[in-house]
């Protein structure tokens, strides 16, 4: 009976603060800041709302998402700490729509993630167009998958018929 009770009360004292005992703080790490976007006065940078950043693997750079914006944008640091690091549209006009080309025609509609190949190719999980985009170092942008279908679905295959969640990545 007694144990009985005191399995029941820790049971309950675990459902109300389930955290408490689990916090391990692991000390000897540092904090800086690299980018603070609300110090640019001056666009593209002072609109951008950094959403997911990957490494350029050929080069110092990283692209940068602004799911917000469904715009991609190019984050250069600079060979100086006194100089400031220099942000570049990538592709994407700042409206959620679904239109392939040039840097400034092309748009994506909230895209939440997206990888580099060596190349600097950039694909993007389009989530809400349901295809996989791709764009290349010059910001021109395609279709490479689900450019057929256009729909929700999971079907496999050429990968201009398949077909995409809406919550892929
Ligand atoms: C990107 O694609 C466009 C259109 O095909 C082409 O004109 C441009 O040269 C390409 N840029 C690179 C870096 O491959
Ligand atoms: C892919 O879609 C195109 C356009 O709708 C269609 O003509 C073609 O037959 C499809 N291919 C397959 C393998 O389903």
């Amino acid at each position: 009976m007694a144990s009985l009770l005191l399995g029941s009360l820790l049971m309950v004292a675990l459902a109300i603060n389930p955290a408490s005992s689990k916090l391990v703080l692991e000390e000897g790490y540092t904090v800086s800041t690299v980018i603070d976007f609300n110090k640019f006065s001056s666009p593209p940078a002072n609109r951008v709302h950094p959403y997911a950043i990957v490494p350029l693997l050929s080069s110092r750079d990283l692209v940068l998402l602004d799911s917000t914006g469904s715009t991609f944008y190019t984050l250069s640091f600079p060979s100086s700490e006194d100089k400031e690091a220099e942000i570049k549209h990538l592709s994407g006009n700042d409206k959620a729509e679904f239109l392939d080309g040039d840097a400034k025609v092309s748009s994506f509609n909230k895209p939440k993630s997206f990888a580099v190949d060596e190349a600097g190719n950039v694909y993007v999980a389009d989530r809400m167009n349901y295809v996989i985009r791709k764009i290349n170092r010059s910001g021109f942008t395609t279709t490479i998958a689900g450019g057929y279908s256009r729909k929700i679905g999971i079907t496999d295959g050429p990968a201009q018929n398949a077909s995409f969640a809406n919550d892929f990545e």
